[in-house]
């Protein structure tokens, strides 16, 4: 029996499954879901507000004190607001902010900002009756939670990304994104040592969530709440 509260991380490149299997999992588990993508997603979009660009380090610094972060549990996921405020998934998703998520994600400063808020999940997650916590990102089982209990590295050919985010019907720069994540300086998108690698092209969702909750029964004891 696992008495420490559960976190699971899944990280990933962009389009690589990460999100519907993460849902997923949470449902299956009662586990809180945290899709960190959203969280540079609504720095990013209130940045651009602002008028600051990716170079502008020190007008960032300035944007970021200003910036008061919280909450909110909607159904099995924890949303950020943003003075009191989660943002609308249209303003995060949007073209613009497609374009710069990267170069932002990119800037030291941005990503310690997002880090204790992150980590403070976990305590949200516990105070909120889940059995554990999901979340999603590119660095969360290397520098957010390193000490998780599990650590998933997705991936997918670009063919099977670019397939998935048409469906979506979502116009999106996966692979300039992961070239700029993948070899920034600060917490790069990589596979972290000891991390599950599991390449989700040729399976279903059903087929990667199945083989996830499997490495969670094993590794948590916990039993599925939902099939
Ligand atoms: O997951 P999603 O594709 O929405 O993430 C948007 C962007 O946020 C990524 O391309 C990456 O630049 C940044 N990101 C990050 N670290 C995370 C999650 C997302 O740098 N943990």
């Amino acid at each position: 029996m696992n008495t420490i509260f559960p976190v699971i991380a899944v990280d990933g490149g962009a389009a690589s499954g990460k999100s519907s299997t993460s849902r997923a999992l949470a449902a299956r588990f009662n586990l809180m879901h945290v899709d960190t993508g959203s969280h540079y997603r609504a720095v990013t979009f209130a940045l651009v507000q602002a008028g600051v660009s990716p170079e502008d380090t020190a007008a960032i610094e300035t944007q970021l004190a200003k910036l008061q972060l919280g909450e909110e549990i909607d159904g099995q996921s924890a949303r950020i607001s943003i003075g009191g405020k989660v943002p609308r998934e249209e303003d995060i998703r949007s073209d613009a902010v497609n374009a710069s998520v990267s170069p932002f994600a990119a800037v030291p400063d941005v990503r310690k900002f997002l880090f204790e808020y992150q980590r403070s999940q976990a305590t949200v997650a516990e105070r909120s009756g889940f059995n554990g916590l999901i979340m999603e990102g590119r660095d969360i089982g290397s520098v957010i939670f390193p000490d998780a209990v599990l650590r998933f590295f997705l991936e997918a050919d670009e063919a099977t990304r670019a397939a998935r985010r048409a469906k979506e019907g979502q116009t999106d720069s996966i692979a300039e994104r992961d070239r700029i994540d993948s070899s920034r300086k600060t917490a790069p998108l990589l596979c972290p040592v000891g991390a599950e690698r599991i390449d989700t092209s040729h399976l279903t969702l059903e087929q990667v969530v199945d083989l996830l909750a499997g490495h969670i029964e094993d590794a948590t004891g916990l039993a599925p709440v939902q099939a």
